[in-house]
């Protein structure tokens, strides 16, 4: 039996909501957007949301929003995907990485203590696999130490920690609703603010700082419009907002999904020789984005080839950012440097995590992965 890594759940309420717009006389960033923006809103429990056109654009906004300029130092985690570290880039600043926590794989606060310097102006927590960062202990690290908290909540629409969700305590929280994510449209993003006044700057820096935007030059007559800000052109359009409008009502049924089979997963892993696995803390609701495994590192990539070879789709999130051949050809950054995201990065394999999964095709996973950890494949 074949398992996909990924299959989405969109059906036909997300084609008629398509259709609908295809209708209309407005494609790009209108009323669906701001119909969105305020559904997500509601949903996070933020002042703020704006629609992007993919988590990318959102982390660069936000570094921007957070003022990094050349010379500024950004600390983020190595494990994570490049995003979080290349928007430190985009904007100029130099990305420091801060090791991670064996346990969890999420950034660990007293790293991030041990890499600030006179130069840190900001934190990028990544709220990896689905389990909300430490951001308890992060945002009391960002107050102490006057740093913009930046939260790449990319992987984690519906988690809980510590009685806060996605972006609640980051300055400005960032989100993916790229093909795989369990909110999606294809492609597309969004950026939010827990500070409500933010929220007009955060929309001028995706739409080349313009001082209306399509949907405002539209309504009523023509009025001229100025440029007031070096901006980008990050916007989301009416057609994807409508796709995601649609998956808000359905998140919670579609979480308790992905916790049966992780909970299924855990179970089955736990009784397994050979195979371990992140710990999501007691009391921590995961968005359960990704379920990946850890297993020998001289033996993770024959190990992925033979769960392939079964027919069952694999990936690997990630391999430690800094030891990527950019990284390292222009930081100078070497392997021994953040020992556990690379020993993490080294022995990942991410199997199939998605609602529509069924109870054979979670056991056929499992069985394929102790075939090929006890070296029967
Ligand atoms: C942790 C993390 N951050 C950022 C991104 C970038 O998201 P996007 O593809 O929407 O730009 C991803 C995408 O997979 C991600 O996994």
């Amino acid at each position: 039996m074949a398992v996909d890594f990924y299959r989405h759940s969109l059906g036909e309420d997300e084609k008629k909501a398509v259709a609908a717009v295809l209708d209309s006389l407005f494609l790009t960033t209108g009323q669906r957007v701001y119909e969105f923006e305020k559904a997500f809103e509601g949903y996070l429990g933020l002042p703020a949301v704006v629609c992007t056109a993919h988590c990318t654009a959102s982390l660069h906004i936000a570094m921007l929003a957070a003022g990094i300029s050349p010379g500024d130092e950004v600390v983020t985690t190595p494990l994570t995907f490049l995003s979080s570290a290349n928007c430190v880039l985009y904007a100029g600043g130099t990305p420091v990485f801060a090791d991670v926590d064996p346990a969890t794989a999420n950034i660990d606060p007293a790293a991030v203590e041990a890499a600030i310097t006179p130069r840190t102006k900001a934190i990028v927590a990544v709220d990896l696999y689905g389990l909300l960062a430490d951001m308890n202990a992060l945002r009391a690290i960002a107050d102490r130490r006057g740093l913009v908290l930046v939260e790449d909540a990319a992987h984690c629409v519906e988690g809980r920690r510590d009685g806060y969700g996605p972006g609640h305590l980051a300055d400005f929280g960032c989100f993916s609703f790229y093909a795989t994510k369990n909110l999606t449209c294809g492609e597309g993003g969004a950026v939010t603010a827990r500070d409500g006044t933010k929220k007009g700057l955060l929309r001028q820096l995706s739409t080349h700082g313009m001082s209306k935007n399509a949907a405002d030059r539209y309504a009523g007559k023509y009025q001229h419009w100025d440029m007031e800000r070096l901006g980008y052109k990050y916007n989301l359009s009416d057609l994807n907002a409508s796709v995601l409008l649609c998956q808000l009502p359905k998140l919670a049924e579609r979480l308790a999904r992905r916790e049966a089979i992780s909970r299924r997963y855990e179970a089955a892993f736990r009784a397994m020789p050979g195979v371990s696995f992140p710990r999501v803390p007691a009391g921590a609701v995961s968005a359960r984005h990704l379920f990946t495994i850890w297993v020998d590192p001289a033996r993770r990539d024959a190990i992925l080839a033979a769960i392939q070879a079964r027919g069952v789709g694999v990936t690997v999130n990630y391999r430690a950012v800094h030891l990527m051949k950019y990284y390292v050809e222009r930081f100078g950054f070497s392997r021994g440097m953040f020992p556990v995201a690379e020993r993490i990065g080294d022995s990942t394999i991410s199997i199939p995590l998605w609602p529509a999964m069924t109870d054979a095709a979670v056991d056929e996973v499992i069985a394929a992965v102790h075939a090929a950890v006890a070296g029967s494949l």
